[in-house]
């Protein structure tokens, strides 16, 4: 259980709890102000003209709201959400169907939108852009090809990978927004509000150790809530402070930044086997044995963003920063120590 309390993904018994936290106005959704703000504009001003919100690219990291987001808009729209994902649509067909079925005004949601195949991906262009829906009936020499209109919609489409979207699919994004980490702020009134829903009883310092705690990712820090709370009910009367939360998370090995197992093997893998880097990308996810994929998408971004790498045009490495978190030598004039 400890090993995934700080992955930023979803497992499947956390998916009821996480519908329970969710926010579902722009209102509740905490922090990320700048991008709250665009989104109240846009809103509003797609409502006064009673037409619909243009198609919205999400991205960032897991775990830090995108979903979330997709909802609120159509909640804040008014209007019907319908749910796919990239590799869920296997063929043309697949994503015509669920074209095909939207009613006016809708929110089509397609998460990890980098995922989509080639294909999917062409139906998509006219769909997003004069709302035609290009159909091939019959085959070989007989097959002809015959245009439907659909309803307007919204497109929103997630990714934790903005960088691995084709050009023109993103270019027909009229909003692309990023979701960065959250402040050490903005987390605890996430996790006071997550707790008032849950109705755990925590005080402003237990929440604030949590926070640290919780990679400025929400769903993290709602996990850990989880976990503290079960600890608080049966050694602490159910009340978080400080000293219960301390206690929990040291019990849970959840390391005072936040960081994990595979973080910690990564930097130390830098450190002890390639001098501290720079080291490639695909030679460290080797040595680390993880997919680089993970290593880039989940665990690169936080240690970039506390400050524990770097990334370089030859590679990644790691910070003095790092090196005092993990209690390694730092390197002074006198040379290197080896271990
Ligand atoms: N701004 C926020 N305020 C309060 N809670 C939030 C906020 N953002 C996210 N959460 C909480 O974090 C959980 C995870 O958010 P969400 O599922 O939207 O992330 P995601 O970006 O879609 O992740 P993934 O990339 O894994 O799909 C939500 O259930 C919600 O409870
Ligand atoms: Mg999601």
């Amino acid at each position: 259980m400890e090993d995934r309390l700080l992955d930023p993904q979803l497992s499947e018994d956390e998916r009821d709890l996480d519908v329970t936290l969710r926010p579902r106005r722009l209102d509740e959704f905490i922090g990320q102000d700048r991008l709250r703000e665009h989104f109240r504009i846009f809103i509003e001003a797609a409502r006064e003209r009673g037409e619909c919100l243009d198609h919205v690219l999400l991205s960032g990291p897991p775990g830090l709201g995108k979903t979330t987001l997709a909802g609120i808009i159509a909640n804040e729209m008014e209007v019907g959400l319908k749910q796919t994902s990239g590799p869920a649509l296997e063929r043309a067909g697949d994503l015509a169907a669920i074209l095909t079925n939207l009613t006016e005004g809708d929110v089509l949601f397609i998460d990890e939108i980098h995922r989509l195949n080639r294909t999917v991906e062409e139906v998509l262009y006219p769909a997003m852009e004069d709302r035609k829906l290009d159909i091939i009936i019959g085959k070989g020499p007989a097959a002809r090809s015959i245009r439907l209109d659909l309803p307007p919609f919204t497109l929103v489409g997630a990714t934790t990978r903005s960088g691995l979207l084709t050009g023109p699919l993103r270019d027909r994004f009229g909003v692309h927004s990023r979701l960065d980490y959250y402040g050490e702020e903005e987390m605890v009134r996430i996790i006071e509000r997550s707790a008032r829903i849950l109705g755990v009883s925590i005080d402003s310092e237990g929440a604030m150790e949590i926070a640290r705690r919780s990679r400025g990712t929400p769903r993290i820090a709602n996990r850990l809530l989880r976990r503290v709370r079960d600890f608080a009910q049966v050694r602490a009367q159910g009340a978080i402070d400080r000293e219960v939360a301390q206690e929990a998370l040291e019990l849970f090995e959840v390391d005072h930044r936040g960081l994990d197992k595979v973080d910690m093997m990564i930097l130390r893998t830098i450190h002890l086997k390639f001098g501290g880097g720079p080291v490639g990308i695909n030679t460290l996810a080797v040595a680390v044995g993880e997919e680089m994929d993970t290593i880039e998408e989940v665990y690169e971004p936080y240690l970039l963003q506390i400050g524990f790498l770097q990334r370089t045009p030859r590679g990644r490495v790691i910070t003095e920063n790092a090196r005092r978190h993990l209690g390694l030598e730092v390197e002074d004039g006198g040379g290197r120590t080896l271990f």
